[in-house]
């Protein structure tokens, strides 16, 4: 059985009731808390200035009359003043700390009913951190019972989540802010519901980079600007929200467009400029389409992260900031870095928290809530509101729901069929022709990508196995291929860019293995 131990401050005031036999009659916080039926305390270390050494010895006796087996520590404390938290935290804290206390084998508790609130303040901070590494107890009179002076105890968990009143609050909150980060629309798939569920605990918790990839469309960036809004809201930031398209930053201009300039620092730099990285302190540094960031600025980016500092071009002179940063990409950072083309070290720190958005077509079941949700959106911005015929709206979510519909640009597309939608429908009602209309159009937007089927067509038994995306890159390859007059030169124009940050750049084989994987080879290529 484990030992209980409390620590306790004497009670100049509340403990001192006078010394005359009626003291028994009076609840005093230390006594009471050694004579409680159910709670029965092994050692009690009771810390005192020593001006109020009689008091202490007192109640030390009067703690043993009441019960023999409490063994009383006295402990002298001296604080200049109790009211000074730097002192009083200071003095509590070294305390704790000579003191080994065994929380496998001692249950600790430290009293907070008397001393002054500083001490109050202290006592739950040092517990909280685990400095003292128990419970805190109260105890308090009690006015009904037959011997008010033993009044009653309560053991104050720290651990929120036991009181089921709060516990029902978070997760209200927690609903909350899961409803917020979805855009108020009631998503029923279930992957993407547990995916927003876990983005609003770590939204609201941590301050570590987070990697949101996926399509285009997917709402990535909507996404990101949501995370913030939300800490905003649960004052979490106080900096802005500054959003970088990284594929906009392009050679010399994206270090000093991220990390500022000096005047001077280069030809055209009239004025020094702060940079995104500094404009974002405190707040939020979202960098889209991270993926396109040259080498030098993803080295920049990871000492700026890690040390929460960087150089403006021009500059040495470090300057701050402490910024969350959310990057984003619809690329493959781990292949990149496999072919050089992403730093290694950097992927490590911004994907401590990788969310993967769905494409809309593995979201079907959502489809009919976000036909609503652009509806309104349409409204919204253009004051008007337009309704599908029963007829339409079935029609059309039928085949928003197919397998034919492809949704390559995912809320990107549907946003646009709606807005179509809208526009062209007569007397504010969308009707069944114009769904048939709109089916066409999407149909017809998606049908580029399975043009290179008609060329993949050449070269491979039945392209239509291949995933979209390997159909379009491999139709590109075969089309640089086939205007190449040597395996040497397609690798290079294919490769043009990261051949340069390859220590030895082997073009061909490169391009070789590609083929490969499909069964292709340059000669079977260059033969048709
Ligand atoms: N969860 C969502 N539900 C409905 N519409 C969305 C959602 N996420 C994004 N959108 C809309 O889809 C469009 C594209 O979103 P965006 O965040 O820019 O995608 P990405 O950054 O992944 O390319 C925007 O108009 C956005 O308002
Ligand atoms: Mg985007």
């Amino acid at each position: 059985m484990k030992k209980t131990v409390a620590v306790s401050l004497l009670g100049t005031q509340l403990d001192f009731v006078g010394k005359r036999g009626n003291r028994w009659a009076r609840w005093r916080p230390n006594v009471s808390l050694c004579s409680q039926e159910d709670l029965q305390i092994n050692e009690l270390y009771l810390l005192h200035d020593e001006r109020h050494s009689r008091l202490a010895n007192q109640i030390t006796e009067d703690i043993y009359s009441v019960s023999p087996d409490t063994k009383v520590i006295l402990e002298t404390t001296h604080f200049i003043d109790p009211w000074d938290f730097g002192e009083v935290y200071a003095k509590l804290f070294d305390w704790c700390k000579e003191q080994s206390f065994d929380p496998e084998q001692q249950d600790l508790l430290f009293h907070i009913t008397t001393g002054t609130h500083v001490v109050q303040i202290c006592s739950y901070l040092l517990t909280e951190s685990r400095h003292f590494p128990g419970r805190l107890i109260q105890s308090s009179p009690d006015r009904d019972a037959a011997s008010p002076s033993v009044g009653q105890v309560q053991i104050i968990d720290l651990d929120l989540s036991k009181y089921d009143q709060l516990a029902n609050r978070f997760d209200i909150e927690h609903q909350e802010g899961s409803a917020f980060l979805k855009g108020g629309i009631n998503t029923q798939n279930a992957a993407f519901n547990r995916l927003i569920s876990e983005i609003e605990k770590v939204a609201i918790r941590s301050c570590e980079p987070i990697l949101l990839t996926g399509a285009t469309g997917a709402g990535k960036s909507q996404l990101a600007s949501r995370i913030f809004q939300l800490k905003k809201r649960r004052a979490m930031v106080k900096g802005e929200f500054v959003a970088v398209n990284c594929a906009t930053l392009r050679g010399e201009n994206a270090m000093a467009a991220l990390f500022g300039h000096t005047k001077g620092a280069f030809t055209g730099a009239l004025k020094a400029r702060d940079g995104f990285l500094l404009t974002a302190h405190h707040g939020v540094l979202f960098l889209d389409e991270v993926g396109e960031l040259g080498l030098e600025e993803q080295a920049m980016l990871l000492h700026a992260i890690e040390n929460k500092q960087f150089y403006p071009v021009g500059s040495d002179k470090a300057l701050c900031s402490d910024f969350q940063l959310i990057a984003g990409t619809n690329r493959d950072l781990k292949q990149m870095v496999a072919q050089g083309q992403f730093r290694e070290d950097l992927l490590a720190r911004i994907n401590l928290w990788h969310y993967q958005l769905p494409a809309l077509r593995d979201r079907r079941e959502d489809i009919p809530a976000n036909v609503e949700f652009e509806l309104t959106r349409f409204m919204e911005k253009n004051n008007h509101r337009v309704q599908f015929n029963k007829e339409a709206k079935t029609a059309f979510l039928r085949f928003a729901q197919s397998p034919e519909a492809l949704w390559l640009g995912n809320f990107r597309d549907l946003g646009a069929a709606i807005t179509r939608l809208c526009t062209l429908a007569d007397q504010s009602r969308i009707a069944l022709d114009d769904v048939h209309a709109e089916i066409e159009r999407l149909k017809a937007s998606w049908t580029a990508p399975r043009e290179s089927s008609l060329v993949l067509a050449d070269h491979l038994a039945d392209p239509s196995q291949l995933d979209n995306f390997d159909q379009q890159q491999l139709n590109y390859v075969l089309s640089v291929c086939q205007s190449a007059n040597t395996l040497a030169s397609a690798g290079r124009e294919l490769f043009n860019v990261s051949r340069l940050s390859k220590s030895s750049s082997n073009d061909s084989s490169r391009l070789q293995k590609y083929l490969a994987k499909f069964g292709l080879a340059w000669k079977d290529i260059k033969r048709q």
